[in-house]
């Protein structure tokens, strides 16, 4: 597996994704476990969660609770592994999803998370999305007490714009190491961020880098150059639109969402895809 860095901490090139096995549609906490470890075993060390990745009121951690669970029964070194979470983004349990980026939410909800994880420290902990009730240098105030408290070891920030990034990064005395952003060929409007944080050595973690859940099967019918490209290959469209993404830059890590083993075996396989200068003029 190859590797990329978040701060000081060597990550695999793809991660995986938690949050279609707590959401909508999610399996059985068997199958989450399996497609965990498949990760684990395919030589997946990125782990990307949320303690708003749940279904139902009640039920917040859901999927922190899960990951904790399989790493704990996987027989590798966990210590290796990099578990990333976020606060500041809720679900009341109807469907919707609201915001809160006040500070001392934000610092409670870290402290809920390090007991649903199990750990001592977070090692990566995103402010999942600008709540515009609160001003954004409030919100990313908190990730610097956390930091400074040791809540957490490396901060990140979520759906962010490129003054967005600017921001957190001054706000944490240029300590802001992972921006997560949706991207992918469905969405390209992001670019800007990824292209800053490649010129700032900063992390970028294309979100449903696929198209989301459920889009995400149909990204070859959908893009008609990344199926040729992978009938080329004799590859998932899938793994063509991971490979696109690293090929990028060399600080981008896509965290594809898994609900099955299968999905996640294929998907860290793209590490070792190499598409040429001319495969990737045509993907765009
Ligand atoms: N920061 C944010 O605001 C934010 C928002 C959304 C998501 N995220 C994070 O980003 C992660 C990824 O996004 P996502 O899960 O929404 O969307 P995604 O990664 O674009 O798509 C996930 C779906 O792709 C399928 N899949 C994965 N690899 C595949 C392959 N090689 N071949 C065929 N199908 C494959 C999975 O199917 P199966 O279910 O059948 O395995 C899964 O349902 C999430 O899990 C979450 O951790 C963050």
């Amino acid at each position: 597996m190859q590797h990329r860095t978040i701060g000081d901490f060597a990550v695999s090139a793809i991660g995986l994704g938690g949050m279609p096995m707590s959401i909508e549609g999610r399996p059985d906490e068997a199958r989450s476990i399996r497609t965990i470890h498949a990760a684990l075993d395919a030589g997946v060390r990125l782990i990307d969660t949320a303690n708003s990745y749940h279904l139902l009121a009640g039920e917040v951690g859901h999927n922190e609770r899960l990951i904790a669970k399989a790493l704990k029964s996987w027989g590798g070194d966990a210590s290796q592994v990099l578990v990333a979470t976020k606060g500041g983004h809720l679900r009341p349990g109807d469907g919707s999803w609201t915001q809160n980026g006040d500070p001392a939410y934000l610092k409670s909800a870290a402290k809920q998370s390090l007991k649903d994880l199990g750990v001592e420290t977070i090692g990566l902990y995103y402010y999942h999305r600008p709540d515009p009730a609160v001003p954004y240098a409030d919100s990313i105030g908190a990730l610097v007490d956390l930091l400074d408290e040791g809540v957490i070891q490396r901060a990140g920030i979520s759906n962010a714009s490129v003054d967005q990034i600017h921001l957190a990064n001054e706000i944490l005395g240029g300590r802001l190491v992972a921006v997560q952003n949706e991207f992918s060929p469905r969405h390209r409007s992001t670019e800007d961020t990824l292209q800053e944080c490649q010129r700032l050595g900063i992390a970028f973690l294309p979100w449903s880098p696929l198209g989301g859940i459920g889009p995400a099967k149909t990204v070859g019918d959908d893009f008609a150059a990344f199926h040729q490209v992978a009938q080329a290959h004799g590859v998932s469209p899938q793994q063509v639109t991971l490979a696109w993404e690293l090929a990028k830059g060399d600080r981008v890590i896509p965290i594809p969402g898994a609900s099955r083993p299968e999905s996640i075996e294929d998907s860290a396989k793209a590490v070792d895809l190499v598409l040429t200068a001319e495969e990737l003029a045509r993907l765009g």
